[in-house]
């Protein structure tokens, strides 16, 4: 039997576990066409919460309502290749030959520099408005998705704001759907480099509640015949926190051990699936994390790691030898930065799973 699982950065799961009804006011906005809110969309959360799978699926909702789909992430150089996805998409759609020969934008040979070179954009424009009008005319439209907005050159980005802002007073049915982590997000919005943007709709994703990966689980082994007891299989699910990536690391984990063990699963099987899925998520997604964050933000974290669960804001500072004003300045950047988050009263906890083990390691 095949694995069903996917601990992969981006790949769809055999079961998307608490996400139902959030991409519900996009496809009402894909039923409106031009001009409606669920079409302008912005999705937020910590690495690993599943932000490209949920892309991936707002994606596949477009397709199945006729439009197209242009899928990025926001390399330098994105929007020169969207222009290029428009042409190829204007050649399949076009019935007889092109009004007029527009030459690819990304070859144009502007290599290393990232943005369009000024002279295109009105020939990027005109190739979405022919684009737009040509599915406006079959009763659909375009479905822009951009992933990873956390490094994007922001000159790139206002372009690509100012242009679909054009497109949607034209009338022109076209949507654009955003990823990113909370802090990339919220810096693009306040530095006032797209104020279009601050219009679209948030989802911020979090974990999935415990009771429904258990839920997920039980049917996903059930289903295969795999022999394991309602305690393991909760045992299991709170071991993941809720947290996507490892929901989908210790299931194809559990899946290995059964497959070794003939289709069954007993205690130390459930242990060993538990130990490998929590060594592999700290080698991906902690290490990732903490690979671009200050030295003083790492003080703050190892002084909340000190902590069994929630820290205070007079204990980190106390540790960190800091004012109140400036713990809450760290505060909020690690807060945006998906890696920490509210826990009530002043309190703060990690964001990700894993983390605090990591630190006091
Ligand atoms: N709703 C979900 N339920 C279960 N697994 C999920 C869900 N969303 C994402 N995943 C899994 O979590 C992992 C991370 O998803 P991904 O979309 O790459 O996260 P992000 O883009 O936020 O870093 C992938 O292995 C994916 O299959
Ligand atoms: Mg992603």
């Amino acid at each position: 039997m095949q694995n069903p699982f996917k601990p992969t950065a981006g790949a769809t799961p055999p079961d998307l576990i608490g996400r139902a009804g959030l991409l519900d006011e996009f496809e009402y906005g894909l039923r409106q066409g031009s001009g409606a809110p669920g079409l302008l969309t912005i999705i937020t959360g910590a690495r690993g919460i599943g932000k490209t799978v949920m892309l991936s699926a707002a994606e596949e909702i477009a397709r199945t309502h006729g439009w197209a789909v242009i899928s990025r992430t926001a390399n330098p150089g994105f929007l020169a290749k969207i222009g290029d996805d428009m042409l190829r998409l204007l050649d399949e759609l076009g019935d007889g030959p092109p009004a007029r020969k527009v030459t690819a934008f990304s070859a144009a040979g502007f290599g290393l520099t990232t943005q369009l070179p000024q002279e295109r954009v009105p020939d990027w424009r005109r190739t979405g408005e022919e684009l737009l009008g040509l599915l406006q005319a079959k009763g659909t439209g375009l479905v822009i998705t951009i992933d990873e907005i956390h490094a994007v050159d922001r000159a790139e980005i206002s372009q690509l704001a100012s242009d679909v802002q054009h497109f949607i007073r034209q009338g022109l049915p076209i949507g654009l759907i955003f990823a990113g982590l909370p802090s990339a997000v919220s810096d693009l919005l306040n530095e006032g480099v797209a104020t279009f943007l601050r219009r679209a709709d948030r989802i911020n994703l979090h974990e999935a509640a415990i009771t429904e990966v258990t839920a997920s689980y039980r049917e996903l082994f059930s289903r295969s015949g795999i022999d394991v007891s309602p305690a393991h299989i909760t045992e299991a699910a709170e071991a993941t926190e809720g947290y996507p990536f490892l929901i989908q690391l210790v299931g194809y984990y559990l899946w290995m051990e059964a497959d070794k063990a003939g289709w069954t699963l007993n205690e130390d099987n459930v242990q060993m699936a538990i130990t490998a899925s929590q060594r592999r998520n700290t080698l991906v997604v902690v290490e990732s994390a903490l690979s671009d964050i200050s030295e003083k933000d790492r003080a703050f974290l190892d002084a909340m790691a000190e902590q069994d669960g929630a820290s205070t804001a007079a204990q980190i500072g106390q540790a960190i030898g800091s004012k109140p004003n400036v713990v809450s300045k760290y505060r909020n950047r690690l807060i945006a930065a998906g890696l920490i988050e509210s826990a009530g009263y002043g309190k703060v906890d990690f964001a990700i799973p894993g983390l605090r083990q990591y630190l006091r390691s």
